[in-house]
């Protein structure tokens, strides 16, 4: 496994509609384990494959969905984050209900904005395997997915963001949330 580098705007690859993957050989499993590595190393909860220059539709997206409970759980009633892994992924349900939340991105640096995005997601996909899979996502990994799979379609949050804003970066930062 490698960390890859993470390119950013105003990259061409970032806007580029991403191409649907065919063959799931070697190379594929190297960009997924790069992906994550790279993904972890950010640190980031979710990373498409044009993040790292590779215009293929490919996310990873490593998150626990009880990081939303935010007057709840003590640490250890946590669950570990999961790891999932998404080739040629289609949002096929998109809730009514929408949520604002802020967002950023790893490939905007210093970035956050305001998306409204629905509450709750169906996305289909293959895993790196070829077989397919169905994940209903709420909250925050709802967002997750659904910024992800706009980045495979060159659509980055600044463009749907009601209101963006420059963080100050300092010593020790980290948003733990960048995708
Ligand atoms: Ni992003």
């Amino acid at each position: 496994m490698a960390i890859r580098d993470i390119v950013f705007l105003p990259e061409p690859v970032l806007r580029r509609k991403a191409h649907k993957v065919t063959d799931f050989g070697p190379e594929l499993q190297t960009l997924i384990d790069d992906m994550v590595e790279t993904m972890r190393e950010a640190p980031g909860v979710g990373l498409a494959a044009p993040q790292v220059a590779e215009p293929v539709r490919v996310i990873v997206v490593e998150y626990s969905e009880d990081d939303d409970d935010e007057d709840g759980a003590s640490p250890e009633k946590k669950k570990p984050p999961k790891l999932y892994t998404l080739v040629n992924p289609e949002i096929t349900r998109f809730s009514d209900e929408k949520v604002v939340g802020t967002e950023g991105c790893l490939s905007v640096p210093n970035i956050l904005g305001d998306v409204n995005r629905s509450l709750a997601v169906t996305v289909k996909g293959l895993n790196r395997h070829g077989k397919p899979v169905t994940i209903k996502a709420n909250g925050w990994l709802a967002r997750i997915f659904q910024h992800e799979v706009d980045h495979l379609e060159g659509i980055i949050f600044v463009d749907l963001a009601e209101k963006l804003w420059k963080v100050e970066e300092s010593p020790g930062q980290v948003i733990k949330d960048n995708v």
